[in-house]
């Protein structure tokens, strides 16, 4: 079997982080959101994987995750053509490379815990055509959903729909083999000009055999700053035990409770809290400071006389604040300090970016 990973689009509600990185490099637990991605691919065995990317992005996604070496695997990176035309638009793009085989296509925004390996065991053994993911959420409206008849079995899916037929999510996890490529012949652009996915998965119930597992564990998709949160503070519930290792020199004053990973490099002064979840990169400086659960601190980054609890920070930020914080995320070189004596002593001052969102 191979895998397509859809790592392409704007990302706009990410803004304005994503005006210089793509989401799906955005870091959780310190990695690439991809890297946790094509983790979960190789573990369910799959190992010839295509990542589609936006026009002019495939060195910049090479450089981040590599040619699969790292897991025993092989990457090929796709190159959207035509412009952004649609999730189903995207697997069309790779028809050369997919044509002839089963494959699993994966919205590289989607994190799951848990593993795909009975996914792609029951889509083999049954030879089913297509094998869909639901997830039960409180706000299917915002989804692909799908509708039963009274049997149980499926009737169709609907796109974003006003009045959602049933409470579950189609999760961006799919399962086809190459008939695929006759249903999205069949298919035509939506109201919004875009090849839907839902429109491939209608035929397929209508034309084929298709399957579908509900998803127990915890799954999201990470398109908003709360669900991203979210993502890095369940990736590190998920992270093997063995992920957390200290490797710099911690002092013994210094408290470190629960799992802690410290990258090397990193110094940690011996008046400081770190009560884990919690991942450090290396090259840090961390002085006289509470690091709270859930938080991830990227490489080079320095972090003095603060409090930072659940929250994504950035490479190279420099923090400086009485001020504790929370929930947020805090991009590459930026920098959060207190009024440095200088007057007016009151008053914030702030070089934010466009789409910043500032909660003081
Ligand atoms: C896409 C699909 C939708 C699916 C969702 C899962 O929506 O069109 O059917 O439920 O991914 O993440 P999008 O996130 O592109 O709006």
């Amino acid at each position: 079997m191979k895998a397509l990973i859809a790592a392409g689009g704007r990302a706009t509600r990410l803004r304005p982080i994503t005006w210089t990185i793509n989401k799906h490099l955005i870091p959780l637990a310190n990695k690439p959101m991809l890297w946790h991605v094509i983790t979960k691919i190789v573990e369910a065995g799959i190992k010839d994987i295509y990542v589609n990317v936006n026009p002019g992005e495939q060195e910049v996604m090479r450089e981040a995750l590599g040619d699969g070496e790292a897991w025993g695997a092989h990457i090929t990176y796709v190159e959207q053509r035509g412009g952004a035309r649609g999730v189903a638009h995207v697997v069309a793009n790779a028809e050369e490379y997919l044509r002839g085989d089963k494959f699993l296509f994966f919205l590289g925004d989607n994190i799951i815990l848990g593993s795909l390996r009975p996914f792609v065991e029951r889509f083999l053994r049954e030879d089913l055509d297509c094998l869909l993911a639901f997830s039960r959420v409180k706000d299917p409206q915002r989804f692909g959903v799908p509708e039963f008849r009274e049997d149980g079995t499926l009737k169709r899916v609907v796109e974003k729909p006003v009045q959602p037929p049933s409470d579950f999510a189609v999760t961006g996890i799919y399962f086809y083999n190459d008939r695929f490529f006759e249903a999205y012949q069949n298919i035509q652009p939506s109201a919004r000009g875009e090849y839907e996915i839902t429109d491939v998965n209608t035929w397929f119930i209508d034309h084929g055999r298709v399957g579908y597992e509900e998803i127990t564990g915890w799954w999201k998709d990470t398109g908003t700053p709360e669900a991203l949160l979210e993502g890095n503070a369940l990736i590190k519930d998920d992270l093997p035990k063995n992920h957390y290792a200290v490797e710099s020199e911690v002092p013994i004053e210094a408290q470190v409770q629960g799992l802690v990973k410290i990258g090397i490099n990193t110094v940690i002064t011996p008046d400081c809290l770190i009560r884990g979840p919690v991942v450090i990169g290396s090259n840090c400086h961390i002085e006289g400071s509470y690091i709270g659960p859930y938080t991830s601190i990227g490489d080079g980054a320095k972090i003095v006389r603060s409090e930072v609890e659940h929250s994504i920070v950035f490479p190279n930020v420099f923090i400086d604040t009485r001020r504790r914080i929370i929930d947020s995320i805090i991009g590459k070189n930026a920098q959060v300090v207190d009024v440095q004596g200088t007057h007016p002593r009151s008053g914030h001052r702030m070089v934010i970016g466009e789409n910043s969102s500032v909660e003081l």
